[in-house]
């Protein structure tokens, strides 16, 4: 990871680079719009969200669990627990394996009490506390077995700062064998850091595995469900695809450490837990995470399942047989492929095969007999070099023979204009490819300058995927500065729609409490979510991006020192709406006149209404002020086709206007 960094510090510019640039003066600009031109459809995929499992988005994220660790099987077992012994209480507290309910997660809890005293039990942390709201309920389960002594009820609570007691249950358990056990908790106040205590009753051995707490309102109410606010945050997006689940988390740091999709499916609690590569991954940035493991409880199901609810293309990513090459960059050597080439066939079945094949017979199983209508395959995250192209020849063969309708995603690499980059596009076109996945992680400036970047692609050539980008400052904080350069350059892909087929800004989500990469789209703590400045700009781009791209032309933009326009335009026509879509990017200091030219339709235009974003340079969204930078909506007087509009200095402006095609 370190290359990147010094290559994003290396093109840093301070937070006022936008206000700070010297524009040379300039009349009025034009901006003319063919509004009868046939146009280029503009893919329903544009805008679409890249999910992959960092800062806590995952396990202590999107999936609900609250309880961390539950299975024991995090390399040091206790991590997450704390030994309960109160006054007059004594036992011990151990792990074993033997007989063990969930043979891919074998390890349990043994707590041996010899008096209970005032109680002797277990307590779990949580993702840095559990979010409790008052009146909501909570679902506590576990597998648990008397191994020697008497019956025991477990006094389960939910515990507020001070020990105050949110919750409590009585939970019998008598079996010798493995039994499940349940309850529901009633929280009586709303607490962000509640810690939930297990007490046994009497003197003798308890087995326990697989300690589990959900609340009941997830995202559709679902068992093994996800955090209702940031899917409610995501589905906002109307996003056109959700790729996932990675990033480097596909890659591993070593094989060993990579993502198996077939070990993320069937029972939860039998889906081996590894490391998440985010746990090492920069402990010296953020809020380190030493405790970060992905558990499964979020696998490729769940995922799917996602992407149907919320109408979103599943854009899956597999690893091609390479470890992350900012790490060990271990490779399987081509003669040893098979299994690796045979998890992507397999892949596509579980997601679209018919019920009576062996994955679609699995998804079936898990209460998803209908396919879900895979369409995209990405073969590799962000890899590059050589040794990837023939490796992606060898999955694309395989691939082509038995899915020809599959469209194949390929990496162009980490950077969007370096030695990798300048091989991948040269080994692209030998390869059966359909999609390009580039990646820009660069200063605001970048963003500003490369606008234009698609105009120049060759049309010929596959279809492009801008998979992840982020405008990073140099402080790497969400800001309107941010925001705002990436609104410039998505107006070149939209100008571009008949070649830039999807984007989307990268990472997704991050706990404020134990994050290891920023920016990032989403901020949220245990109880609460925001979408930043740049998640607006996302929003407004994707909810008004139309079905065709109009052609635009824009005269007489204010230049920076070096040439380049600060006044940015993409047009689209909304099919349905029948309106005009007109977005127009301010990136100069002050409010700047456009004259707008509606070739192709005659005025009065009725109806039409403006949204506009506009905030100050370093303006953000927090948890406490989630709206600083949010949409205004405004109905506008009826304008002719030579109509002037004045936008507002660092402003984002959609213009949505009914007219007749
Ligand atoms: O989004 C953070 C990381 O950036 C991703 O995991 C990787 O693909 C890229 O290097």
């Amino acid at each position: 990871m370190s290359p990147r960094i010094s290559h994003v510090l290396a093109f840093a510019c301070s937070l006022s680079c936008l206000a700070a640039v010297p524009l040379v003066a300039a009349p009025t600009p034009t901006v003319t719009v063919d509004t009868a031109a046939a146009g280029a459809p503009i893919s329903p995929q544009m805008f679409g969200v890249f999910f992959e499992d960092i800062n806590f988005g995952g396990d202590g994220g999107i999936s609900a669990e609250l309880v961390k660790n539950g299975s024991f099987e995090f390399a040091d077992p206790i991590t997450g627990w704390r030994k309960v012994e109160r006054p007059g209480a004594a036992g011990s507290f151990g792990f074993a394996s033997a007989e063990a309910p969930f043979p891919r997660n074998p390890r349990y809890a043994r707590l041996t009490v010899s008096a209970v005293g005032e109680g002797f039990g277990l307590r779990n942390d949580g993702y840095r506390g559990m979010g409790v709201t008052q009146g909501a309920r909570y679902a506590f389960s576990a597998m648990a077995r008397v191994v020697a002594g008497e019956a025991q009820t477990l006094h389960v609570e939910l515990l507020g700062a001070k020990d105050v007691v949110l919750a409590s249950a009585e939970v019998p358990v008598s079996a010798r064998t493995w039994t499940r056990i349940s309850a529901d908790l009633l929280a009586n106040a709303t607490e962000p850091k509640a810690t939930l205590r297990v007490q046994l009753s009497a003197p003798g051995t308890l087995d326990l595995e697989a300690v589990s707490l959900m609340p009941h309102d997830t995202w559709k109410g679902r068992r093994n469900g996800l955090r209702a606010d940031l899917v409610q945050l995501l589905a906002d997006l109307k996003p056109g695809f959700i790729r996932f689940p990675g990033g480097c988390i596909v890659e591993g740091r070593t094989l060993e450490n990579r993502y198996q999709w077939k070990n993320t499916v069937g029972p939860v609690e039998n889906r081996p837990v590894i490391y998440n590569r985010w746990n090492v991954e920069f402990a010296d940035r953020g809020k380190g995470a030493y405790d970060y493991y992905q558990s499964f409880r979020l696998g490729f199901f769940e995922y799917f399942q996602v992407c149907a609810d919320l109408g979103a293309a599943p854009v899956p990513i597999i690893n091609c047989g390479m470890a992350c090459q900012f790490n060990s960059g271990e490779l399987v050597p081509l003669a040893e492929l098979d299994p690796y080439v045979q998890d992507a066939l397999d892949l596509i079945e579980f997601a679209n095969g018919s019920v009576s094949s062996t994955w679609g017979r699995v998804r079936a199983e898990m209460g998803h007999p209908e396919p879900f209508g895979l369409k995209f395959l990405g073969i590799g995250n962000e890899q590059w070099g050589p040794q990837y192209f023939e490796r992606y020849a060898v999955f694309a063969k395989a691939i082509r023979a038995r899915y020809p309708e599959i469209q194949l995603i390929t990496s162009a690499g980490p950077f969007p204009e370096d030695p990798k980059f300048q091989l991948a596009w040269s080994e692209i076109p030998k390869l059966p490819v359909d999609i390009v996945d580039e990646h820009s992680y660069a200063p605001p400036e970048w963003f500003l300058n490369n606008s234009q970047r698609y105009d120049r692609q060759d049309r010929k050539g596959p279809k492009i995927f801008v998979g992840e980008y982020a405008a990073h400052v140099p402080t790497r904080r969400n800001n309107w500065t941010s925001a705002l350069a990436e609104a410039a350059f998505i107006t070149g892909l939209e100008r571009n729609a008949d070649v830039v087929v999807m984007s989307a800004y990268a990472p997704l989500l991050a706990h404020m409490d134990a994050w290891q990469w920023n920016p990032n789209l989403i901020w949220f703590d245990n109880l609460r979510s925001a979408g930043t400045a740049n998640y607006a700009v996302q929003r407004l781009f994707s909810l008004h991006r139309g079905d065709i791209a109009l052609p635009i032309k824009v005269e007489g933009a204010p230049v920076a020192e070096n040439g380049q326009p600060r006044l940015y335009a993409s047009a689209a026509w909304d099919k349905s709406a029948r309106e005009l879509i007109l977005k127009l990017v301010n990136a100069t200091a002050g409010p700047q006149e456009v004259s707008l030219a509606l070739a192709g339709t005659s005025g009065p235009i009725r109806g039409g209404r403006a949204i506009v974003l506009a905030a100050a340079l370093d303006a953000e969204n927090t948890l406490d002020q989630p709206a600083g930078v949010a949409p205004v909506e405004e109905a506008l007087e009826p304008v002719g086709a030579g109509a002037r509009r004045t936008v507002p200095a660092h402003s984002v402006t959609v213009l949505r206007l009914p007219v007749a095609r």
